[in-house]
């Protein structure tokens, strides 16, 4: 079945409220949900309700305390329809379930994990507890009684305030839950299990008092304290950068071991996957830390940017997507270096929506058709989304932009809402018109942007020259122009840059707006010829195609006034080289030296004004999977992955006096999360991987790592062992080592699973296999099944796309097996795959048999399907 939006229409009936009634069993529990209807003005008096299901089946029907004649309604587990329900006048539905969380594999409704109950509803599992309108757009007031056995459940959830709560017999326990908010569906939550609690309180901008909850496993109450901590800093920051304030009287957050996603909203009652909740320096690195802030915040925001203001239907999911992700992001900027951590986002969004933009998956931001809506929770929706949010703010200003929100939130505040009306607040607060714009919502693809330049030196003019084009995407073979803002600056040989202004008028602030094909910009009384910054800062999510000079690049890597930009360029330097390296290696040709690259690497790397965590990253070369993207077509990742290696070689023998010497350093004092100690151990274990390359043995990895103190710096280590020493013994015992060490820790143990899946080589694959089949590795468990299986095929080249075939085999067992429990994740671990067709044409074609043998295996799930179809069709 595909769904598309331009079939949106209401419901026939609208509802007001819903009180939910469950006995906890775990596989026996009823649902009572009696609903207040009332048929939709104009509404035909012989319309049929037709309420959503997934694999229920009906206990009792009610309408108005009585049952209903079975010959007016009909149940299968997908639909309940009724028939001959009042006209005009409101009434009310009581509909019973009975479902079993104990067996609900697909972690989609209510189910167990760990011997906690909660619940997921996002997107549609709201239809797998009972029959509703399971649908965005259908705003209601709700209302939940618990019940369940006191010693299973200490604690009772559901979303709002907390009515009431007490004794039962048969030593059960209640509690009634209200939320004055009305909410669709998908945010509706109820958690019931024996868990540990932190507590905290926030005093909101207006002097109310939040209570704070976190509910962990107990033992690792001590392992919530930062969550807590970026909870209150999301709070603060909300308050004071968009002037919203929490609105109920108590926020709590559960932390579940099997889950999904990363973690989810629902009002008052956020559920997480545990791995964005718990960290102590000893289980969790320095990203873990800055994952679980920028989560917590993203759970947070969609308060008011996603649960306040909803989406009308799920073709809308950026709406409050791209929102809080860009929201989340500028967060973390401000609580952190902001250079380094859009440079993060600008790697993050090529390694995932690239990609995804450039093969047979790509959608537009805003998708017109589904078959499964599970699919489209993507980079593009979410990545590209905050980048769209992002290009708005580089178009309008801070101020117009900030005017927009306001009127958003004052306009819509209690809608289920459209893009059309969010974009509508920005061209009204600013009076632009954002029609041309508003296409970055409905085009797929990566726009590219090619520029020239022109420096007349006699004249003293320098003039640039934009080109766009769009390439063909799945359903949309030809495309329109689009609105690209293009921040730029022109920098003198001195490094100071040029103020002057563009003629015309589609230059502003620093930024070019190039909305028709083919757009220039002349400058005049340039005293000397510049070096042109382009798409500073990452203005636009476009590929821009210059012929500039090593030395241009190098200028601007040096002087640029950002920071980002001075990244860019180095980024732009080293992937050329390995793109060309690559090309020469695959054809068995030698290799030019990367001497100037590695001077600009290690002058870099040892530039003392430059932060640490800003020349860590310029030490990272772009990985074998960017390298591959750029060069596009006829991927062979072994002659990447040599080519790599010997730039890395090269780089660490010519630095190799610095690399020592910082790999040696290391923040002083007590282990803090804080982005200046990070910053400083990504530096040092940026450095230590040069440096044992440099050395050629592993000795000083192994050194490290025994003398590791911390997660952080452990694992660096044991990735330069595995990274570089795949065979050597000490990498074995460390391998074993950590082990041991963490066998009763599972977020630590899905670590050492990853690191293993990610050892480059032909025979990976045989490892995974084992690994598969050690005792801890269970396949209900998302988090490990990620870690492994999704640490083999998304983040090991060489491993996964073995010429053989054997990875691409591998994976489709995987996936058919765990489809028939989790299709979710299934789904999710495909796209793995999405990149099949610009390899080689050998592994083109073993990919392309993986592909087939898993479309026709048999009762493939709707994700599944989805996925493989596009994959092989598309
Ligand atoms: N809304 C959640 C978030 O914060 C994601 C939930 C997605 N869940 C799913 N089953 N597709 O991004
Ligand atoms: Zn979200």
């Amino acid at each position: 079945q595909v769904f598309k939006l331009k079939d949106y229409r209401p419901t026939d009936f609208v509802v007001e409220r819903i009180d939910l009634t469950f006995e906890l069993d775990p596989t026996q529990t009823r649902v009572v949900s009696r609903i207040s209807l009332q048929r939709r003005d104009g509404v035909a008096a012989d319309a049929e309700l037709v309420f959503d299901g997934d694999e229920l089946s009906l206990e009792g029907l009610q309408l108005d305390g009585r049952d209903i004649d079975p010959a007016l309604y009909t149940a299968t587990p997908d639909t309940l329809t009724i028939r001959e329900l009042p006209a005009s006048v409101p009434f009310e539905i009581t509909v019973t379930t009975v479902i079993s969380p104990q067996t609900n594999t697909q972690l989609m409704g209510l189910y167990r994990t760990n011997g906690v109950y909660c619940t997921q509803c996002e997107a549609q599992g709201f239809r797998r507890i009972t029959y509703f309108y399971d649908r965005p757009d259908v705003l209601a007031v709700y209302s939940v009684t618990i019940i369940a056995r006191k010693s299973e459940t200490r604690y009772l959830l559901s979303n709002g305030n907390l009515v009431s709560s007490g004794s039962l017999d048969e030593g059960r326990h209640c509690a009634t839950w209200f939320d004055p908010h009305p909410k669709p569906s998908y945010l509706f939550a109820l958690v019931g299990g024996d868990l540990g609690l932190i507590e905290d309180s926030f005093t909101t901008m207006s002097g109310r008092e939040v209570a704070l909850k976190i509910y962990v496993e107990h033992g690792k109450e001590n392992r919530a304290g930062y969550a807590m901590d970026a909870l209150k800093r999301s709070m603060k920051w909300d308050e004071e950068v968009y002037g919203l304030e929490y609105d109920l009287d108590i926020f709590q957050i559960v932390a579940v071991s099997d889950f999904n996603m990363g973690a989810m909203e629902n009002k008052g009652l956020n559920v997480f996957n545990d791995k964005y909740v718990l960290a102590d320096p000893e289980t969790a690195t320095d990203a873990d830390y800055a994952n679980i802030e920028a989560i917590i915040a993203h759970e947070y925001f969609h308060n008011w940017t996603g649960n306040r203001i909803t989406c009308r239907d799920w073709f809308q999911l950026c709406l409050k997507e791209g929102l809080t992700v860009y929201r989340d992001h500028t967060f973390s900027a401000d609580q952190r270096s902001a250079p380094v951590k859009r440079i993060a986002e600008i790697r993050l969004l090529k390694a995932h929506q690239f990609p995804e933009d450039a093969g047979p998956l790509a959608h537009p931001v805003r998708p017109e058709t589904y078959r499964e809506i599970n699919n489209f929770y993507t980079a593009t929706v979410y990545e590209k989304g905050s980048e769209v949010v992002r290009m708005i703010r580089t178009i309008l200003g801070a101020e117009d932009f900030r005017k927009g929100m306001d009127l958003y939130f004052e306009r819509h505040d209690g809608d289920a809402a459209t893009i059309e009306d969010f974009l509508a607040c920005f061209a009204e607060a600013s009076g632009r018109d954002l029609r041309q714009f508003a296409l970055w919502y409905s085009q797929a693809g990566t726009p590219s942007v090619s520029v020239s330049t022109d420096w007349n030196e006699a004249g003293h003019t320098f003039k640039v020259t934009l080109e766009q084009s769009l390439a063909a995407t799945p359903g949309q073979p030809r495309k329109a122009l689009m609105h690209i803002p293009l921040a730029y600056g022109l920098i003198l040989p001195d490094g100071s840059e040029f103020a002057g202004q563009p003629s015309g008028n589609d230059a502003e602030n620093g930024v070019f707006h190039l909305t028709r094909r083919k757009q220039s910009f002349t400058f005049t009384g340039v005293p000397e010829r510049p070096v042109l910054s382009i798409n500073r800062g990452f203005s636009a999510p476009v590929t821009i195609a210059m012929e500039q000079s090593a030395a241009d690049l190098a200028h601007i890597a040096r002087h640029d006034s950002d920071g980002v930009a001075r990244w860019q360029a180095l980024n732009e330097q080293a992937t050329r080289y390995l793109v060309e390296a690559s090309k020469l290696c695959r054809d068995g040709r030698n290799l030019p030296s990367a001497q100037k690259l590695a001077e600009i690497l290690v002058a870099t790397a040892s530039d003392e004004s430059l932060e640490p965590a800003f020349r860590a990253q310029a030490l990272a070369l772009p990985a074998e999977s960017d390298i591959a993207r750029e060069i596009g077509s006829n991927i062979d990742p072994d002659s990447i992955h040599a080519a790599r290696n010997a730039v890395l070689s090269e780089v660490a023998r010519f630095g190799a006096d610095v690399f020592a010497r910082l790999a040696g350093a290391a923040p002083e004092g007590a282990y803090s999360p804080s982005a200046e100690d990070a910053g400083k151990r990504a530096l040092a274990g940026a450095a230590l991987a040069y440096a044992a390359i440099a050395d050629g043995g592993p000795g000083r990895a192994m050194a490290a790592f025994d003398a590791a103190d911390n997660m952080t710096v452990l694992s660096q280590a044991l990735q330069v062992l595995t990274q570089s020493f795949p065979a050597a013994a000490e990498t074995a015992d460390a391998l074993t080592a950590f082990r041991t060490r963490f066998s009763g820790d599972p977020l630590a143990l899905d670590k050492w699973y990853a690191i293993q899946a990610m050892m480059p080589g032909k025979t990976t694959w045989r490892r995974v296999e084992e690994l598969l089949d050690s005792p801890d590795f269970d396949r209900s468990n998302p988090n490990r099944v990620r870690s492994l299986i999704g640490g083999f095929s998304a983040g090991n080249p060489t491993g996964f796309n073995v010429a053989s075939g054997d990875g691409y085999r591998l994976l489709a067992r995987e996936v058919i097996d765990i489809d028939k429990r989790n299709p979710q994740l299934a789904a999710r671990l495909l796209t793995a795959m999405r990149s099949w067709r610009s390899l080689e044409a050998g592994r083109q074609e073993q990919a392309r048999l993986a592909l087939v043998s898993i479309r026709e295996a048999a009762n493939l799930s709707p994700d599944v399907s989805d996925i493989v179809d596009r994959m092989l069709d598309g």
